[in-house]
């Protein structure tokens, strides 16, 4: 099957399903006049990560990755008036257009954007007592996705979900020898999963339009 026939179906799921409002639009729009690359989830993804937030009543969610701010409109829309989701962006180009995005949607009260290297973050967010989060999405460089997953974990509570995108990578993901750099990152998450008790984890494969991927997801048991 095509990659075409993916978008396609992407497509038809995003008209009925999914479909942008005029935030969503702009936030897309803006960023591809930026400069920005379109990585951002796709809209059923978009939708799901909303779903998601929602299924485990979430009151504060942390991302790491913002883009556009894209996945951060989907998410913070699932958000009580009272939450918060703290998103990290290295690129200052990024999260400029990300915050003018943010604030379109009216949800510039309830994120808070910090700009830098999402590791050098982390220590100033321990200090502020950010957490526990609800929801964590990893979605920034995918190298130190499994620092990113460490850190949410040791910042859940029983019952929160982490999710981390892009870790099938057209099926590299089962290439040791892969040349693609993000690749073992990704074989360390799954083993780190693998042996850790206080999670229950799974992965799903995707086509769509951003081609064959797939994101895990983490259950905080305990
Ligand atoms: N979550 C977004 C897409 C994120 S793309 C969406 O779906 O809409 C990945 C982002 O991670 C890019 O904006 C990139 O600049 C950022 N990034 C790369 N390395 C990073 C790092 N070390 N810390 C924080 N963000 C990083
Ligand atoms: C890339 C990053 C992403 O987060 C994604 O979903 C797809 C592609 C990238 O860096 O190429
Ligand atoms: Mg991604």
């Amino acid at each position: 099957m095509a990659d075409e026939t993916w978008s396609a179906v992407d497509e038809y799921v995003s008209d009925l399903l999914a479909p942008h409002d005029e935030a969503l639009a702009l936030a897309v729009h803006e960023s591809e006049e930026a400069g920005l690359p379109a990585i951002q989830v796709s809209p059923p993804q978009g939708k799901l990560l909303h779903m998601l937030a929602k299924l485990v009543s979430a009151r504060s969610i942390l991302e790491f990755g913002t883009l556009g701010g894209y996945s951060t409109i989907w998410l913070g829309r699932a958000l009580p008036d009272d939450g918060r989701l703290v998103t990290l962006e290295a690129e200052p180009l990024n999260a400029e257009v990300a915050q003018r995005n943010i604030a379109r949607a009216g949800l510039a009260d309830i994120v808070d954007l910090r700009i830098g290297p999402a590791l050098d973050q982390l220590p100033t967010l321990e200090t502020e007592g950010a957490g526990p989060f609800d929801l964590t999405f990893i979605d920034a460089d995918k190298i130190h996705t499994p620092d990113y997953f460490s850190w949410a974990l040791d910042h859940s509570r029983q019952g929160s979900l982490i999710i981390s995108d892009n870790v099938v990578r057209f099926g590299r993901l089962v290439d040791p020898e892969s040349d693609d750099p993000t690749i073992p990152a990704q074989r360390r998450l799954h083993e780190m999963l693998a042996a850790e008790p206080r999670v229950e984890a799974t992965t799903i494969q995707t086509v769509g339009g951003k081609g064959h991927d797939g994101f895990n997801l983490a259950r905080v048991i305990s």
